[in-house]
């Protein structure tokens, strides 16, 4: 299984904060927004991740994360040229999917709660396709679906002024190959855009589109507005500050997934030298967390 994270947009609705960086490199409390998704990913147990930026951006986020090595993983990079659309990560992402499934996440998508990695890792050998539905008081701000009386999925419709139902679709979806030849033949938009929503009712038109509840104990929160980013920042910070324990710690998850050492943590965490995060690191591997 392969991954992506689309970390494009201009994050205009955000402005003027976002008129010089990235959305994605914007701080969540204690972290740059991105390490969400890309530890939503990893405890998955997805190792493979390809990385969509603006062309602009693309530097930093090398910056930022490197080649992954350091944390167990491997880092790709590609670039979205201009905003069209989310599924257009499938062909931009093409010959690093390969002939693999693939998952996508979006770069401004937080997802937090107890028992999230056991159920993502069982995500493989998708037939077709897996997405969520989330119950949000604002489901118009959203892809929606609503399901039948025997709970099967019965349609999908993007922003609706008059939502069928209070169930979102959040920005995590697990496709199988087809995906690529499916986005590459889905016709752009109104907005000029290649939708992941029109994706999805491909699959769901046939049959192969699986939806499943995430139970209300999951938090999914998206980063769009600055009410959302400031929201994502205190949940972050108040779960932190209570258990002592960091959300989306992406040294943590690997760690946690063997996929680094005890001494390769510690090494990571003496680069951190004595800063909260550092010391966080540290305490792992004595045992203390
Ligand atoms: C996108 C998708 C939408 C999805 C949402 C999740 O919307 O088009 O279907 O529910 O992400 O965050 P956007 O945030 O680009 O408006």
């Amino acid at each position: 299984m392969k991954g992506i994270v689309l970390a494009g947009g201009t994050g205009s609705r955000l402005w003027p904060i976002t008129k010089g960086t990235s959305k994605q490199l914007l701080p969540i409390y204690d972290k740059p927004l991105i390490h969400y998704p890309i530890g939503t990913l990893m405890l998955a147990g997805i190792r493979d991740i390809f990385v969509i930026t603006t062309p602009e951006d693309a530097p930093t986020f090398k910056r930022l994360l490197g080649d992954g090595s350091d944390i167990g993983v491997n880092f790709n990079y590609g670039v979205q040229e201009s905003p069209r659309g989310i599924g257009e990560a499938f062909v931009i992402a093409e010959d690093f999917i390969g002939d693999d499934e693939v998952a996508l996440i979006l770069g401004d998508n937080l997802f937090h709660g107890h028992g999230l990695g056991t159920q993502l890792k069982e995500i493989r050998n998708v037939l077709g396709a897996e997405i969520f539905a989330y119950s949000v008081s604002d489901p118009e701000r959203y892809g929606v679906v609503d399901f039948d009386k025997s709970g099967v999925a019965h349609s999908i419709e993007e922003k609706p002024l008059l939502p069928k139902s209070s169930y979102a679709i959040p920005g995590l979806y697990f496709y199988d190959n087809h995906v690529i030849e499916i986005a590459k033949n889905t016709p752009p938009s109104a907005r000029g855009e290649i939708e992941i929503t029109t994706i999805n009712k491909t699959y769901l038109e046939s049959g192969l589109l699986k939806v499943r509840v995430l139970p209300r104990g999951t938090m999914w929160l998206d980063t769009g507005t600055i009410e959302s980013l400031n929201a994502a920042s205190n949940y972050v910070k108040i779960i932190e500050e209570r258990q002592g324990n960091k959300i989306s710690c992406l040294e943590e998850i690997s760690w946690r997934n063997k996929w680094i050492s005890d001494s390769e943590l510690k090494k990571i965490a003496n680069l951190f030298n004595t800063n909260e995060y550092g010391i966080y690191l540290s305490k792992l591997t004595a045992g203390s967390n």
